[in-house]
């Protein structure tokens, strides 16, 4: 894909979105916000980097859209339809846009926002948003991570790529043509460690115990069960392998399911087991031990 000079339209902005928008307005891009509420004509936020802090400010979102028109879609996964509706239904929009998508879990989309030009991004970077006595939007990066964005590769014309401006705008950033197998992998990993650390309140390194092995091998055999019958070949092995690889690199964080408990904010629980269990059932693969978790996790938060 081409395009000369993107107008880059950024959702939230919210934690991940933020770094990309600022990252962006960096590399002298045009960005402006679409906010869920403003009545202000911009949109100021804060990044903390390395302890460092530095003021971002973008317009919001002037329409009709422009033609050249990118949108960053960074948001959680319950927010993902209405999200997209909302960017659908805006003056100007146009089905051949490209939309950055990157939320954690998956998220079946209604048949009318189907046919939108979705490149999935996946993340590792950590971050967090917050806002001060001021109201002002303030994200703190807490881990560098690296991002895969579902796209063609590199061509001839890569310099006119929206792509090319954005791995140098959020590095490292790598293109690939198919994000399936990595977004199934992340949806597996988090449908073991995120659950389990927000019931027993626990940081990530937790799980490594011994005694909480069979658990995570029962979770990741029936998770590659219903992934393999999506056509995603993912082994037993790989899947079991990269949980404890994870929980070993982030094992004093809280997960993002544990920190949304502890203050009190609607989690991903659905779109992540519930959607893992809801997949298999609807493929006839059975699996009881998420269901137990999520029975668990239901009954001490109703969340
Ligand atoms: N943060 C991380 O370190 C991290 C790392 C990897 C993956 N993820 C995943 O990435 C996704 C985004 O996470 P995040 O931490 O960046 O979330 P976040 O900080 O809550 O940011 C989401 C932003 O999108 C905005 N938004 C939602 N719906 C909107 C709409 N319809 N119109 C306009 N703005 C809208 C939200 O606005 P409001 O403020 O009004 O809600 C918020 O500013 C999640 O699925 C998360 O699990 C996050």
């Amino acid at each position: 894909m081409t395009m000369a000079n993107p107008n880059w339209v950024v959702l939230g902005p919210g934690a991940i979105s933020g770094l990309m928008a600022a990252g962006l307005l960096e590399h002298r891009q045009s960005v402006s916000i679409l906010a869920r509420h403003t009545r202000k004509n911009s949109v100021s936020w804060q990044i903390t980097r390395s302890g460092k802090k530095t003021a971002f400010s973008a317009p919001v979102v002037q329409l009709p859209l422009a033609k050249n028109s990118v949108f960053i879609v960074a948001v959680k996964a319950f927010d993902v339809t209405d999200a997209l509706q909302r960017i659908s239904e805006l003056d100007g929009f146009q089905k051949t846009m490209p939309i950055v998508l990157s939320h954690n879990g998956m998220v079946t989309l209604p048949a009318t926002l189907k046919g939108l030009n979705v490149h999935y991004m996946v993340t590792t970077h950590g971050a967090v948003k917050s806002r001060d006595e001021n109201d002002t939007i303030c994200i703190e990066h807490r881990g560098s991570g690296r991002s895969w964005l579902e796209a063609e590769k590199k061509s001839t014309q890569a310099k006119l790529s929206p792509w090319f401006i954005l791995q140098d705008a959020f590095p490292p950033l790598l293109l690939e043509q198919d994000l399936s197998e990595k977004r199934w992998l992340k949806l597996v990993v988090n449908c073991v460690i995120n659950p389990l650390t927000a019931i027993y309140q626990c940081v990530n390194g937790e799980l490594l115990k011994e005694k909480w092995q069979p658990q995570l091998y029962s979770l990741a055999t029936e998770a590659v069960a219903v992934a393999n019958k999506q056509g995603i070949s993912l082994t037993r092995d790989d899947c079991y392998q990269e949980v404890l690889r994870v929980a070993r690199e982030t094992a004093l964080n809280h997960s993002s399911m544990l920190q949304d408990i502890k203050q009190q904010r609607r989690t991903e629980i659905q779109q992540l087991t519930g959607y893992l269990i809801q997949t298999g059932k609807a493929a006839g693969i059975a699996t009881p031990t998420h269901q137990a978790l999520l029975d668990e996790f239901q009954k001490r938060y109703a969340n």
